[in-house]
Order: structure tokens, then sequence, then C-alpha cells
């Protein structure tokens, strides 16, 4: 007997989902049954994920997640395409180059900063409204292991998703009252295009074995690994799940 899909009948708004781990989700919550919004810089990639799902569920937006009024836009555009909105997964986030810290440039700091947590910012600004009006709704904010686990060399990035943990639970408190959840995701290492960055920009056997170590599953996370983690916290499954930090991690934390 098929069941119905866990997302069925609703809609969701996913950044950076034009490749790694927002590409995964976008995939797993059309198999889910939810319609997507595809929310990326990238029109090249964004607009290809597009075209790789069914047409009627899935649809690219370009915009800059650090940008209102793009927050504005997708909500209009998921309204004018798919009649809702129900689900937002703040996905879109950049890592720097894995070093000493004091060397990490200013331009570098001010772009992870700016990018990673500014959009937890414009999306409870644009979105919350309509969420509260309907008393009901759920972020999904990616976080980091490396959050509640800072280690050396990825400092600046691992404050950056600092904020995105503490943001995601004070405005699960706040919003509570309105009928909408926060929760974060927090991944270890995930194959996607940052693994070079967070080797100090060489993907190597030697580097990629060393992070492994570091994981008692003995692997990186995949795009479907954390996929599935935040269909569950989307989920009516989650429905009494709100403020936390679900590590995805392969045991990292425990070391
Ligand atoms: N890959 C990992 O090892 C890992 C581990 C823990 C957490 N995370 C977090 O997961 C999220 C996704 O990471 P990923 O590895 O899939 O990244 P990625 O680099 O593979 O993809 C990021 C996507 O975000 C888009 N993007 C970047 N800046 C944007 C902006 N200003 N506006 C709109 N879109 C923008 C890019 O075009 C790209 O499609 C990030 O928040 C990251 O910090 C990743």
């Amino acid at each position: 007997m098929s069941h119905p899909g866990r997302l069925e009948g609703k809609t969701a708004i996913i950044t950076g989902a034009g490749m790694g781990l927002g590409e995964g989700i976008a995939r797993k919550f059309v198999d889910e049954g939810a319609n997507v919004l595809l929310f990326d810089i990238s029109e090249e990639h964004g607009q290809k994920v597009a075209d790789s799902l069914p047409r009627a569920k899935a649809v690219f937006y370009k915009g800059d997640v650090t940008d209102l009024e793009h927050w504005e836009g997708a909500l209009k555009a998921s309204l004018d395409h798919f009649g809702g909105l129900d689900i937002v997964v703040n996905n879109a986030g950049v890592v720097h180059r894995s070093g000493p810290s004091p060397a990490v440039p200013r331009s570098e700091y001010d772009r992870i900063m700016s990018i990673n947590i500014t959009p937890l910012y414009q999306s409870a600004k644009a979105i919350h409204p309509h969420f509260a009006a309907q008393h009901s709704g759920v972020f999904v904010n990616l976080s980091s292991i490396s959050a509640p686990r800072p280690r050396p060399n990825l400092v600046w990035y691992a404050g950056s998703k600092g904020a995105v943990s503490a943001i995601t639970k004070g405005l699960a408190a706040e919003f509570a009252p309105d009928g909408v959840r926060c929760n974060a995701i927090c991944p270890v290492v995930a194959e996607t295009g940052m693994v070079r960055e967070v080797l100090g920009g060489t993907d190597t056997v030697e580097g990629r074995q060393g992070l492994t170590r570091g994981i008692p599953l003995g692997r990186f996370a995949t795009p479907w690994d954390v996929a599935c983690a935040a269909c569950f916290l989307a989920s009516e499954e989650a429905g009494f799940i709100t403020g936390v930090e679900l590590p995805v991690d392969g045991g990292r934390a425990l070391n």
C-alpha cells in the first residue's frame, strides 16, 4: 500500500537549491509530495535543478538571500505559482578556506557573516507575517556541527553557524505562540563543493581520511542524510519539535 508523502500538499522555499545539500533537500521534498521554490543566486545551477524536477512541482527563483526584496519576491512567487507557503529551508551558506583564523581576510569574514546569518533576519521579516497570519509554518535552518563543537581553522565559519543556532532557538521561542516552528540541522562535513575549502583549498585522499577519522560512523554526510533530517523537521511528524539543533554528523560531536 502506498502512503502519502510526508510533505504532501506543502510548499517550501529552499535557498541555495542549485547544488549540494540544497539540491538534495529539493529532490527529497518533491519525492515527499511538496512543491518547491528553488531560491538561488546562480541561475545556471538553480534552473538546471528545476528543469530536472516535475514542472508542476518545482520552480526556480533567482535571488540573493541577504536581500529583503528578494525574500518578498520569493514569497510572492510561491503564492503565485503554488498558492501558498508552509516551509522555509534556510540552506544557502558559504565557508572560508580552512586556515589560521587571524589570516582570514576581512572580506572573507564579512562574506561569511553576511551570507550565513543575514538570511535568517530577512526571512523572519519577509515570511513570518505570512506564517503568523495562517498560524502555521516551519523554518529549517542549516547550521553546522562546528557550531556546538568548533575546531581550529574554521572558526569564523563556526561562529556564523553559532549565530544560526542561537537565532533559530530564539526565534523558536518567540514564534511558538504564532504556531511557527524553527529548527536547525548541524551536519558534519558533507560531500559537496565545500569539501575543498574545508580541506584548506586542496582536496586530497589524506585530507579526507583525516576528516573521516573524526567521524565515528566513518564517512562524510551526504545530501540525502541532510535532506531526510530536513524533511522530518519540516513535516507534521515533527509538529511538537521546535528549537532543536539536530546533529547529522555520524557521531562527530561525541569525540
Ligand atoms: N557541505 C558541508 O560540509 C556542510 C557541513 C555543514 C553545514 N553545511 C551548510 O549547509 C548549507 C549548504 O552547503 P553546501 O555544501 O550544499 O553548499 P554549496 O556550496 O554546495 O551550495 C551552496 C548554494 O548556495 C547558493 N548561494 C550562495 N550564496 C547565495 C546567496 N547569497 N543567495 C542565494 N543563493 C546563494 C549557491 O549558488 C549554491 O547553489 C550551508 O549553509 C553550509 O554552511 C555544509
